[in-house]
């Protein structure tokens, strides 16, 4: 049986985002083990993107941002590790688990021809990226009561990721103009924002939030 939240309202800001109510944090108390091992694929899954990304950048793009975007990928790495060294100190398996539909929701709205498709498929990461960001801020806050350790971590992959987004916004705009990187990034968030009002909730860290 899927995980079934307490009843709260999901929140909209002003701009169309979703904003993520704190029950659904508390909803996740006690599924720890799920949520490591998730977590674990997460950043397998993130250093995989970026270094994707450097090997499809056009090399016109200044060489700075192929630093970062390097830089991205190692620091995934070593939050995989971490995971995964945080996996075996809790006596949890590392084994497969299914994809969630976040992902795929997520990137059905991505353009189809270059190089808008290179865009939209750095901002899709941005969006991940801010997403996990205010997720994993949450999690450190409901998990500090109770699982000093869990919340430790949590909040340091959430300083991580709070950088990532913005890197990836900055790779998008070296790409295409400006302006033309602020409207597909604000058309991306509206679409992430209806993928989570549908999706169901679950022990996963992109999980939606039915509003009731
Ligand atoms: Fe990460
Ligand atoms: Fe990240």
């Amino acid at each position: 049986m899927p995980p079934v939240p307490p009843s709260a309202p999901a929140e909209t800001s002003p701009s169309g985002r979703f904003v993520t109510p704190r029950a659904w944090a508390e909803a996740q108390l006690g599924a720890a083990a799920e949520l490591l091992l998730e977590q674990a694929h997460l950043e397998k899954k993130a250093a995989a993107a970026a270094m994707q990304f450097l090997f499809r950048l056009p090399v016109q793009v200044p060489i700075g941002l192929h630093r970062e975007l390097s830089a991205l990928a190692r620091e995934e790495l070593v939050h995989f590790e971490r995971t995964l060294r945080l996996l075996g100190q809790r006596g949890l398996a590392y084994g497969p688990q299914p994809p969630s539909d976040y992902a795929g929701k997520l990137k059905a709205a991505l353009a189809t021809t270059m190089p808008e498709r290179l865009v939209d498929e750095l901002l899709a990461s941005a969006v991940i990226e801010d997403r996990s960001h205010e997720r994993l801020l949450l999690l450190a806050e409901v998990f500090a009561a109770t699982d000093a350790p869990l919340a430790d971590f949590y909040a340091d992959l959430a300083a991580a990721e709070s950088r990532h987004g913005p890197t990836y916004v900055e790779v998008a705009a070296a790409v295409l103009p400006a302006d033309v990187v602020v409207a597909r990034h604000a058309r991306l968030r509206a679409h992430e924002a209806a993928v989570l009002h549908a999706l169901p909730f679950a022990h996963r860290l992109h999980s939606g939030w039915p509003e009731s």
